[in-house]
């Protein structure tokens, strides 16, 4: 890339033991969250004075900033940045613009439920961010205020989407968590909502993350089914994927009305290709969204560790991964009961 400082290689890159590379950091920048999923933080079970993480236990920017570096020299070349929900961490604009700076880092993303997107869209736009994905489970005025537990308005949706393009986001994703018996029947809606649309709209198989949303297979909706259903009504072909490990498959309407995809991590697992860690705001770094514990780089980094020595930390926890869980999730036997929870790492 013209202009770019060439990177300077300080350490090797970690394979794990499973040869998969370490490509993808996805930042959890605070573990609260405005909204009350039912399949994530459920109302009864995260009330209003639920004790989330005290600000000295959450990394501070330039700790953020010092990781990402790190792991940019060990091979990350996109970040995400999650919550909880990550609009509610003050200064956001400013951890963007940082993290932009980092040699090596060539895509910065954010996952968020969109409510408070109006306010900062601009600001991050203008200090990096490139990529902007947005929750969306319903566009029911109902459904939607009780897949947010209440907290939540479809039209805040429409006035996020509104602020992004306007910010100058062109393409957003659209992620919807499908859950038979829920939401389900409102698939064909929702596709013909977006279809034409600059945006991609996902559907999400519903996942057994975390210890409370009470998951059962029997509420997942496999991927092939829903594209049964969409290709009865608008014909859909396959694409290519967009990069090597792409978590969602693409699809393209036949008749040139755009794209979409599916995230099938229950019927059709992507284990093999996954090159994703996920750093919790509590500095905890998790080599898959199903683990049941992470590995503490904050206490080591606030321990007085170096840049060689956190290097060499995180290196060794990647090189010792072996998760597949998608893979054998069937097969494993009654699964862990301990397991972070989804808004501990945002997915
Ligand atoms: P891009 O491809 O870079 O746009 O990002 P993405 O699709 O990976 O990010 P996003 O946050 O939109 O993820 C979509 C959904 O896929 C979320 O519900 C994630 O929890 C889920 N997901 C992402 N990565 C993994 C993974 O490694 N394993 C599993 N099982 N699910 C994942
Ligand atoms: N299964 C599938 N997707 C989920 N998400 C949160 N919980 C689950 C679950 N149990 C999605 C959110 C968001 C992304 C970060 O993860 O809706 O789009
Ligand atoms: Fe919040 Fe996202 Fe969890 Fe919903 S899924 S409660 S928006 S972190
Ligand atoms: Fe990666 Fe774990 Fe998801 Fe498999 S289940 S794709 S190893 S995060």
């Amino acid at each position: 890339m013209a202009g770019r400082i060439p990177l300077q290689v300080k350490h090797a890159m970690p394979l794990d033991r499973r040869s998969r590379a370490l490509n993808d950091l996805r930042i959890s920048v605070i573990d609260r969250c405005n909204f009350r999923c039912p399949y994530c933080m459920p109302e009864d079970d995260y009330p209003r004075d639920h004790r989330f993480l005290s600000k000295a236990n959450r990394l501070r920017f330039e700790e953020i900033v010092r990781l990402a570096n790190l792991f940019s020299e060990l091979g990350v070349r996109k970040l995400r940045l999650t919550g909880g929900e990550p609009l509610l961490r003050r200064e956001l604009p400013e951890l963007v613009r940082q993290l932009s700076a980092i040699n090596g880092i060539d895509d910065i993303a954010m996952t968020t439920n969109g409510s408070l997107l109006p306010a900062s869209a601009r600001a991050l736009h203008q200090a990096g961010l490139n990529r902007i994905t947005i929750s969306v489970d319903s566009l029911d005025e109902t459904t939607y205020r009780e897949l947010s537990g209440g907290r939540g308005e479809v039209s805040e949706v429409f006035a996020a989407v509104d602020a992004a393009t306007r910010a100058g986001f062109g393409s957003l994703k659209l992620n919807c968590v499908v859950m038979r018996g829920v939401n389900d029947d409102q698939v064909l809606d929702m596709v013909e909502h977006f279809r034409g649309s600059a945006h991609v709209l996902r559907f999400i198989e519903y996942m057994d993350v975390g210890t409370c949303n009470e998951w059962k297979q029997d509420r997942v909706v496999p991927s092939a089914e829903l594209r049964s259903r969409i290709d009865a009504r608008w014909p859909i072909h396959p694409l290519p994927a967009n990069y090597g490990g792409e978590v969602a498959q693409r699809w393209s309407f036949a008749d040139g009305a755009g794209e979409i995809g599916f995230i099938s991590s229950v019927s059709e697992p992507f284990c093999g290709d996954c090159t994703r860690a996920r750093l919790s705001a509590d500095g905890r770094l998790y080599t898959c969204l199903f683990a049941d514990n992470g590995h503490d780089l904050l206490g080591p980094m606030r321990a007085g560790a170096n840049d060689a020595e956190l290097a060499t930390l995180i290196g060794a926890i990647w090189s010792a991964r072996d998760d597949r869980y998608s893979e054998i999730r069937g097969v494993a036997g009654s699964p862990s009961r301990e397991r972070v929870e989804m808004y501990e790492i945002g997915g």
